[in-house]
């Protein structure tokens, strides 16, 4: 049997989806043990898992090097690959929302606007076909909650989980951009080359999002 090979987003998201595949009978011992290894494998399932940067997840993906990826809504919108999107996964659950300085929210439909953000093709969507607004767009790579702390920007555009980096920034949501989750994507020719494995996985993981 070949090898089944996942792609997981480092950190938060990683451990959730380990142990929402576990509880489908696929778990990796291996991969508990703290080390640098980048890769891990079951032989006993014949399932290989490796951690990558969330932005790097969907190029995987799309490329074959993983038949499976698990990771961010948010990573998967800014990326927009070529691959099945098959599965809301129901946990890191977060969103997407403009924030700033509260007396940022009278200046938020002004033309020019100054946005940071770390998500350039989230932010053209949301600005530019939604809201039809012209704008000027920061990339930052993190932290992007200092912009408007230090005057970079006027407001950014990013994730908002437990709304605790803002509020001890002094920030706020000002406006709301989308809900986000985990979801789990599937490359378009594993998905008919290794069709039973791979709805079996969907199966057992949309059962447990019933319970
Ligand atoms: C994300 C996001 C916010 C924070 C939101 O950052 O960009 O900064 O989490 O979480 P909260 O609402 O629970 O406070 P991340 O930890 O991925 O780091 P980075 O953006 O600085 O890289």
């Amino acid at each position: 049997m070949e090898y089944l090979t996942f792609a997981l987003a480092k950190g938060r998201l990683a451990e959730k989806a380990m142990e929402a595949l576990g509880k489908t009978g696929i778990h990796c011992e291996e991969m508990k043990e703290d080390s640098r290894k980048l890769i891990f494998v079951n032989e006993d399932i014949k399932c290989r898992f490796f951690l990558a940067k969330a932005q790097d997840v969907p190029t995987y993906v799309e490329h074959g090097a993983a038949d499976i990826g698990i990771v961010g809504l948010d990573t998967l919108l800014e990326e927009n690959r070529n691959l099945y999107q098959v599965l809301d996964l129901g946990f890191g659950k977060c969103r997407f929302a403009v924030a700033g300085k509260p007396e940022a929210r009278e200046i938020l439909d002004k033309q020019d606007l100054r946005v940071a953000t770390k998500y350039l093709n989230i932010a053209k969507d949301f600005y530019y076909n939604k809201k039809h607004q012209t704008v000027e767009l920061i990339k930052l790579n993190g932290s992007v909650e200092l912009a408007p702390v230090v005057g970079l920007s006027d407001v950014i555009l990013d994730i908002v989980e437990t709304g605790s980096t803002l509020k001890a920034n002094g920030l706020e949501v000002l406006e709301e951009v989308c809900p986000l989750s985990a979801r789990l994507a599937v490359n378009r020719v594993s998905m008919k080359l290794k069709h039973d494995r791979i709805t079996e996985i969907i199966k057992g993981l949309k059962e447990l999002e019933l319970k």
